[in-house]
């Protein structure tokens, strides 16, 4: 497994348990950390558990189950870092109250999904019986 499948499949371990403790964190003294704790929590967890391990195991497994290689290793390897810059900075503009700050994490966090569904396409396209 590609080093870079590995390592979104960790980072959404991480996520998913960096979550689970801010919620905890919250239920047991509220008012402990600082901004839009829920978006936070609903983040880490969907955008960082969820969709960090849906690109590591996507990335490896759909091209192999389709017989293809990936069309771009390289754009791969662009949408980790997209997806590594725009969560934090989503998870800091919402510890901050600064809307702005989220729209940019937001920005970088979508690039890197339209990279992952361009990718996926290219390497399924015209590919394989069509019915
Ligand atoms: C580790 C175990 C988890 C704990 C202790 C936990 C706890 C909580 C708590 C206390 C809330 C309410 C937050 C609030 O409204 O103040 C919440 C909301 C939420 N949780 Fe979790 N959760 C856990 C796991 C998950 C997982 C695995 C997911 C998704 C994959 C998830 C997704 C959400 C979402 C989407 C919300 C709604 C946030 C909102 O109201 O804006 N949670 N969780
Ligand atoms: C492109 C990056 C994203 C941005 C900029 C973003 C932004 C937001 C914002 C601003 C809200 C609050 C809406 C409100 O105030 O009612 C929200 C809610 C939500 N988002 Fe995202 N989001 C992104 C990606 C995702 C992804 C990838 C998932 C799931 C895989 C997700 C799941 C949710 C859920 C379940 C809620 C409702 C729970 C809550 O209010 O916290 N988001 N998102």
């Amino acid at each position: 497994m590609h080093r870079r499948n590995r390592l979104f499949v960790a980072i959404g371990l991480l996520y998913g348990l960096a979550g689970g403790l801010a919620a905890i964190a919250q239920l047991a003294v509220p008012g402990a950390l600082p901004g839009n704790l829920p978006k936070v929590h609903a983040h880490m967890m969907l955008a960082g558990f969820v969709l960090m391990t849906i690109y590591g195991i996507g990335l490896h497994v759909i091209p192999r189950f389709a017989g293809y290689p990936l069309r771009s290793e390289r754009a791969a390897t662009a949408q980790f870092w997209l997806a590594n810059a725009g969560l934090p900075l989503m998870i800091a503009g919402w510890l901050a109250r600064a809307d702005w700050l989220v729209a940019i994490g937001g920005a970088l966090t979508a690039a890197a999904m339209a990279l992952f569904a361009g990718n996926l396409a290219l390497t399924l396209r015209l590919k394989g019986p069509l019915d």
